[in-house]
């Protein structure tokens, strides 16, 4: 097909076999950092949390006492459908009963929804594939394995503005594909998928009875004057095929509360919790209350995003050209290209070796073609997810070793 890159099923010759941080522990050892450490390689907000957090953690103490229902407790999922209908331009509400489920996180529901999508999917034939973008969040590839699917990953490069060209995808390919990852806005590029694009593949998708899922963990994270368009936004009045993956981790900087939650297709949520009943977390209902007033409240997301912009602020003015840097739309990567620096590996090496600054070298979130090619080869992701001085100072020495 054009563009895309069969993974094959035998789990070698790929990154996306192996955790990028593994591969980047192994990169760096024995290496002395040249400076006091600044760490950019982890997607771990370091905001501050929302000061609601404790309070309402401690009114509901009592109900550790309690099993979790697998799909959410009616309060959570009642706040999540109330949130998706205020941030998004739905063609009808969200019903919460029927199209919100809780996740713990979304990483699992994301890996889990593969398998889940592999039985429920009309007959894919012999050869079952999973789209996903390239370079892409590893749960993707992971249960598209699982659920033992081809993963084909769809290259997101400068030439396509770092998006995937799912207009590329042939209906035959669709034929068999079970399931379609979108992820806008994107890690680690930070582009997002315009509505138009959106809309086509779901159009298309939906007419093979694929399944699209949508992770949009950096929907509240954008950094210009374009709000990501969600997935359930193109629908035409029915959810079917499509589900939005979300989560609290970067709306709120509550990675750790592990909180997400998948909505849309009615259908396939009943069929996901059935098997979400046996295989999957529970999320212990003290948290999912924190999380619904988190989803709740927007006056701590709105400081979350200045934040953040203030940041890529600061990058635009001490960056300036170097590494090709253009502000991404959305999320809060940099993702700089390191060509002329010897390539991703040695750009991270030295990065560490000089500078003390601990960044991720792009190919290690990409998948490698047999030919040898990958679309994050050449590239670093480096996060800014700490506080502003410490951000400058990083910027600095990104600056300075770039010359
Ligand atoms: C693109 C993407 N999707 C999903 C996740 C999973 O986040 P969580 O499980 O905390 O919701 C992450 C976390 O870094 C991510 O970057």
């Amino acid at each position: 097909m054009a563009g895309g890159n069969r993974a094959g099923t035998d789990g070698r010759a790929t990154s996306g076999g192996r955790s990028g941080f593994v591969r980047l522990t192994e990169l760096l050892t024995g290496i002395e950092p040249g400076k006091t450490p600044i760490n950019l390689s982890v997607g771990e907000p370091h905001h501050p949390m929302p000061d609601f957090v404790g309070p309402v953690l401690t009114r509901h103490l009592r109900d550790f006492g309690r099993y979790p229902m697998t799909r959410g407790a009616e309060s959570f999922r009642v706040a999540v459908a109330a949130w998706l209908n205020r941030r998004y331009k739905l063609p009808r509400p969200v019903d919460p009963e029927r199209e919100v489920i809780v996740l713990s996180g979304s990483r699992e529901g994301l890996f889990l929804a593969a398998i889940a999508a592999r039985r429920y999917t009309a007959d894919r034939g012999d050869n079952p594939a999973v789209l996903l973008p390239n370079p892409f969040y590893m749960a993707y590839f992971a249960g598209a394995r699982a659920a033992g699917c081809e993963p084909i990953a769809l290259p997101a490069t400068r030439a396509t503005n770092f998006l995937p060209d799912y207009d590329a995808v042939p209906n035959e390919l669709l034929a068999r594909t079970v399931a379609v990852y979108l992820c806008s806005p994107a890690n680690p590029q930070g582009a997002v998928l315009p509505r138009e694009a959106i809309a086509r593949i779901v159009k298309r998708a939906r007419a093979a009875g694929t399944m699209i899922f949508a992770d949009e963990c950096y929907s509240e994270i954008w950094l210009g004057d374009e709000v990501p368009t969600g997935v359930l936004e193109v629908a035409d009045g029915d959810f079917a095929n499509i589900l939005t993956f979300n989560s609290l981790s970067k709306r709120s900087s509550l990675p750790g509360l592990r909180c997400g939650f998948a909505a849309g297709d009615g259908d396939f949520l009943a069929a996901f919790t059935e098997f979400r009943n046996v295989a999957a977390p529970q999320v212990p209902v003290p948290i999912q209350e924190v999380a619904a007033a988190a989803y709740g409240d927007e006056t701590h997301v709105q400081e979350n995003r200045r934040l953040y912009r203030a940041k890529f602020d600061l990058a635009d003015r001490i960056l300036g050209q170097r590494y090709r840097y253009h502000r991404p739309d959305g999320g809060f990567f940099l993702w700089l290209d390191v060509t002329k620096l010897g390539g991703d590996e040695a750009a991270a090496r030295d990065l560490w070796r000089k500078s003390g600054v601990r960044v991720v070298p792009g190919s290690y979130l990409g998948h490698t073609a047999p030919d040898g090619s990958n679309p994050g080869a050449g590239y670093i992701r480096a996060a800014l997810v700490d506080d502003l001085a410490s951000t400058e100072q990083a910027l600095h020495r990104l600056a300075e070793y770039a010359g």
